[in-house]
């Protein structure tokens, strides 16, 4: 035993000193597809809202769901190691409704959180130790109670990330603009309270909804992604900070060399590269992903398919990053 332990570490050693490569963001992104990779179980129509993070080794995502008639809801998948095994994986009913979720593990004080929209406050939140059961989450908590004005949607799509200091919320409101809102992270998880400033601002379609922040690894650097509305279909653009309070500048911001996107995929299935989330390295609340190894897990939708808001046939698919 003794033995195979220090085996072990040599090899976590091994692998720490590999992993510590740095990739710098590609200046143009080619992106190859999965292909859709689940269909929604009854009684869902729709899947949609991705977000994942790594447990135990695997994948573990939530997502919004929709049936047939006019409910929103929430679910997660069970386990699972490669992205072919989705498609099997078990579908989960929660018995409470966190729409658009935001997953990941807090590692300060060892407990896992899922922030969500449409909860009593703007944004809430709820803690767990075992978050791949959907129905061991703690009961509700405040996590913004602020309110945005010229916005008919109000704050939606909220993300959250941390520094070794400050914990920060970003959000979005269907009007062209990302809001920001921070608290010491020894206050997090709690409520962000009533303030947000506006940090960007641009038109509707360009900043329109599911803002993602991350760090990138080995580096003091981060990349944001918001979701715009194109002339082809949904989209992501791509901006970088070298600090999270700091500056946002334009990296790939153009329908035609998108972040990713119909011009940049080869997804036939789809036309939109919508809401999802970056494949992170850690679960953790650093939202860390390695740049040498990009993986975007989106919802998109059969092309010209029309229905109500809800019920858009939504489903995952997985984009890889072209070497
Ligand atoms: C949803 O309802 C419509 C209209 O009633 C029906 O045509 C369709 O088959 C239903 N879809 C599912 C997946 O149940
Ligand atoms: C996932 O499964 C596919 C198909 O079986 C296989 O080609 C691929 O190597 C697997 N990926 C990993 C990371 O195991
Ligand atoms: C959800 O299920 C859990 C576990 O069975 C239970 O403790 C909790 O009270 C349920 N919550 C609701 C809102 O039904």
């Amino acid at each position: 035993m003794k033995v195979l332990a220090q085996s072990a570490a040599i090899i976590a050693m091994a692998m720490a000193t590999a992993a510590q490569t740095t990739c710098d963001l590609p200046s143009t992104y080619r992106w190859t597809d999965s292909g859709k990779l689940a269909e929604p179980q009854a009684p869902w129509v729709s899947l949609k809202d991705f977000t994942t993070a790594m447990y135990e080794g695997q994948y573990l995502v939530y997502a919004t769901n929709h049936d047939n008639g006019s409910s929103w809801g929430s679910m997660n998948f069970g386990l699972f190691g490669n992205w072919t095994e989705m498609a099997t994986s078990s579908q989960n009913k929660m018995n409470f409704s966190a729409v658009a979720p935001t997953l990941f593990y807090f590692e300060p004080k060892d407990i896992w959180v899922l922030a969500y929209q449409w909860g009593p406050t703007s944004f809430s939140y709820r803690t767990s130790s075992d978050p791949t059961d959907p129905n061991a989450w703690s009961a509700v908590q405040p996590l913004f109670s602020g309110k945005i004005t010229d916005s008919s949607t109000g704050c939606i799509d909220q993300t959250l990330i941390g520094d070794d200091t400050t914990m920060y919320l970003f959000f979005a409101g269907d009007n062209g603009k990302i809001y920001r809102s921070t608290m010491p992270i020894d206050k997090f998880p709690s409520d962000f309270g009533l303030e947000s400033t506006i940090i960007m601002s641009d038109t509707t379609n360009n900043l329109f909804e599911a803002v993602q922040v991350y760090k990138l690894e080995g580096q003091q650097k981060y990349l944001m992604i918001v979701e715009s509305i194109g002339s082809r279909g949904r989209y992501f653009r791509s901006y970088t900070a070298d600090r999270l309070d700091g500056d946002w500048t334009a990296q790939a911001t153009s329908e035609n060399a998108p972040f990713a996107g119909k011009a940049n995929s080869d997804a036939t299935w789809t036309d939109d590269i919508s809401h999802g989330d970056l494949i992170r390295s850690n679960p953790d609340q650093t939202m860390t992903i390695d740049p040498c190894n990009l993986e975007l897990l989106y919802q998109g939708r059969t092309p010209g398919s029309s229905s109500d808001y809800g019920k858009l046939p939504y489903r995952p698919g997985v984009l890889t990053l072209q070497k």
